[in-house]
C-alpha cells in the first residue's frame, strides 16, 4: 500500500511501546489511527500526546482477548474514521521461565493476548478490509522468538511462533483481495515488554511477581555469548510503515539472529537427510 495519506489504521497495544512508535509514524505519513490498549495510564499519557497535534488519532480500552469489546473497538473506528485498511495486532506479553514451572496461568496468560489476540484481531476486521476494496495490509507482532526456540520462553516461544505460522498463511490466502501481510520480528527493543506483569489480570495469575526473572538493563544484551544492541521504537514504527509500503511480509529487523535462524535451519535440513536415510535403510 503505497499511497498511506488518509489510511485507517487500527493498531492493538498501541499506548506504549512498538504500538506507540507504529502510531507516531502512520501518523506522521498522514494517516488516521485507532488505538486500542488495556492500561489506563499509558492511554491516559497517548492520548496527551496526540492532542497536543493535528493528528486523527483516537484511543480506547479494549482487552484483545475479549471478543466483544474487539467488536466495539472495531465499531468505534469505524464511526470515526468511517473504514479501516490497516490492522496491527501488536499487543502483547512476555513472561519467562523454566518449562518445568510453568502454569497453566502462565500458559493461558501469554497465549490469550499474544496468539487469541491477533486472532481476535484477523477475525474482528477481516471483513471490512476485504468489502471497500481499498486494499489494506495486516500486520503482526510475532518477535525472533518466533524464529527460533529460546530457553525459558516456551509460552512465549509458542505463541509467537504462532503468529508467524498464521500469517504465513494468511499472505497466500490474501494474496488475490490486494490486502498485503507483514510479520515483524525483532529482537531486543527498548519498550515495557519487561515489565508485562502490569498488565496482567488476576484470572491469570495478576501482577504479583515479575513476568520476566531476567530483566536486562542498558543498550547492549548479551545471547549466546553475543552482543545485542537494543533498538528504539520509533525505528521499529518507520520500519513497520516502511513494510507496509514496500509490501516487506518478513521483518526480522536484528541481523545478530541471523546465525542462530541458520542453525535451526540446518538441523532441519539435516533432518530430512537423516529419516530419507532411514527410510531407504528401512523400505518404509
Ligand atoms: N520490546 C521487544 O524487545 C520486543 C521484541 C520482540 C517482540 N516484541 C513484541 O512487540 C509487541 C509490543 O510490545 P512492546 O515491546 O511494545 O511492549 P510494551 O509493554 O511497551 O507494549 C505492549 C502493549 O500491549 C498492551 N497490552 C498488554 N496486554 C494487553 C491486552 N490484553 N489487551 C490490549 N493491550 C494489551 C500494553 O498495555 C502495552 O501498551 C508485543 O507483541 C511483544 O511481544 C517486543
Amino acid at each position: 500500500m503505497k499511497d498511506v495519506a488518509g489510511r485507517v489504521a487500527f493498531i492493538t497495544g498501541g499506548a506504549s511501546g512498538l504500538g506507540l512508535a507504529m502510531a507516531q509514524s502512520f501518523t506522521g505519513a498522514g494517516m488516521k489511527v485507532a488505538i486500542a490498549d488495556v492500561e489506563d495510564a499509558a492511554l491516559e499519557s497517548t492520548r496527551q500526546l496526540f492532542d497536543e497535534s493535528n493528528a486523527e488519532v483516537i484511543t480506547m480500552k479494549v482487552d484483545v482477548t475479549d471478543r466483544d469489546a474487539m467488536e466495539e473497538a472495531r465499531q468505534q473506528t469505524l464511526a470515526a474514521f468511517g473504514k479501516v485498511h490497516v490492522v496491527c495486532n501488536n499487543a502483547g506479553v512476555a513472561l519467562n521461565d523454566n518449562i518445568a514451572e510453568m502454569t497453566y496461568k502462565n500458559w493461558d496468560w501469554v497465549m490469550k493476548v499474544n496468539l487469541d489476540g491477533v486472532i481476535n484481531g484477523i477475525v474482528t476486521f477481516m471483513d471490512d478490509i476485504r468489502s471497500h476494496g481499498e486494499g489494506g495490509h495486516f500486520v503482526n507482532t510475532a518477535s525472533i522468538a518466533g524464529q527460533y526456540g529460546m530457553p525459558n520462553l516456551s509460552a512465549y516461544c509458542g505463541s509467537k511462533f504462532a503468529v508467524v505460522g498464521i500469517s504465513e498463511s494468511m499472505r497466500i490466502d490474501l494474496a488475490d483481495d490486494n490486502i498485503g501481510v507483514s510479520v515483524l520480528c525483532p529482537g531486543f527493543v527498548e519498550t515495557g515488554i519487561y515489565k508485562s506483569e502490569r498488565n496482567r489480570p488476576a484470572a491469570f495469575g495478576g501482577n504479583v511477581a515479575p513476568a520476566m526473572k531476567e530483566r536486562p538493563d542498558g543498550a547492549v544484551r548479551i545471547v549466546d555469548g553475543q552482543e545485542m544492541q537494543t533498538m528504539q521504537p520509533s525505528a521499529i514504527g518507520d520500519i513497520v510503515l516502511h513494510a507496509i509500503q514496500n509490501e516487506q511480509f518478513y521483518i526480522l529487523t536484528h541481523s545478530e539472529f541471523e546465525s542462530s535462524l541458520t542453525k535451526r535451519a540446518q538441523e532441519i535440513q539435516d533432518s530430512f537427510a537423516y529419516w530419507q536415510n532411514y527410510r531407504e535403510k528401512h523400505n518404509v
